[in-house]
């Protein structure tokens, strides 16, 4: 790897001279906003078991229960705003005419920022499906009424949220592959890496041809597919590379 500096300096050249650029970001980006990840120390993953919470038989079996959590997140989140790293991914999507966004972040924080082109991989904290007719709505009620029911037809409403055991979107993972396999440039920004199918989108698209950039406070598993990996915050990283001429050095 090279020196910080020269790093730096290969990164804004790299986005600088990209016609396509796609950015992958986790639960890392929006922990400086003072959003939890799932894995680190005071993780969500450490402090609650995924099987009582998200997945579709904890909802079944006591859908109160899940609602309540999901209260307590939509309370917290709400609260919340969006923090320099968000701002610069929306500034540079606003720079380029191909870019794409895939998230696996439920909290809104990027569309807050600004962005528009995006792939939110695993939904929505703010919006809500029917588990009868299917129907998915805006709902930002803080707390939600519990039991939530569709308006529609009466159904029991669940959060517009992937849960373990489920599969994703087609239409937002085809898009997302489709933004990995296309890109010049793909910037990682705050993923443990370990969560399929979104892990697979940066061996996709260094396998493509991409130089892959990574940003995150610890070193993970994407680091030894990446061109450059830059240990820190993201809020302080992502900002000074994306912060770029966009006319290419000689
Ligand atoms: P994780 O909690 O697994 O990983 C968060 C990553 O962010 C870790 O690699 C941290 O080192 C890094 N990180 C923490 N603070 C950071 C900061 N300030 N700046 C930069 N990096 C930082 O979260 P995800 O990778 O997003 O799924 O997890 C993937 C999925 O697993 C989530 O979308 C969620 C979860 O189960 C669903 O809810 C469906």
């Amino acid at each position: 790897m090279p020196d910080q500096h020269s790093a730096i300096q290969q990164a804004r050249d790299r986005l600088a001279r990209a016609g396509a650029i796609t950015v992958l970001t986790g639960a890392g980006i929006s922990a400086d906003s003072g959003v939890p990840t799932f894995r680190g120390a005071d993780g969500l993953w450490r402090n609650f078991r995924a099987e009582d919470l998200a997945t579709p038989e904890a909802f079944q079996r006591d859908p109160n229960l899940v609602w309540a959590w999901y209260n307590w997140r939509r309370e917290l989140i709400a609260t919340k705003r969006p923090n320099p790293a968000h701002y610069a991914v929306a500034e540079l999507e606003r720079r380029r005419d191909c870019f794409w966004l895939v998230t696996q972040n439920v909290d809104g924080l990027h569309q807050a920022a600004g962005s528009r082109k995006l792939s939110e991989l695993h939904g929505n904290i703010w919006k809500v499906r029917c588990t009868v007719c299917e129907k998915v709505t805006e709902n930002r009620e803080v707390p939600i009424p519990i039991p939530p029911t569709c308006l529609a037809c009466g159904g029991l409403l669940r959060p517009h949220i992937v849960w373990f055991g489920e599969t994703l979107n087609a239409t937002d993972l085809d898009h997302g592959m489709k933004a990995a396999a296309s890109c010049e440039v793909m910037v990682i920004i705050g993923t443990s890496g370990i969560v399929y199918p979104a892990a697979s989108l940066a061996p996709l698209a260094r396998a493509a041809g991409a130089f892959v950039i990574e940003i995150n406070r610890e070193p993970t598993p994407l680091g030894g597919i990446a061109d450059l990996s830059f240990q820190g915050r993201a809020s302080e990283v992502v900002p000074v590379l994306l912060d770029f001429d966009d006319r290419p050095s000689e």
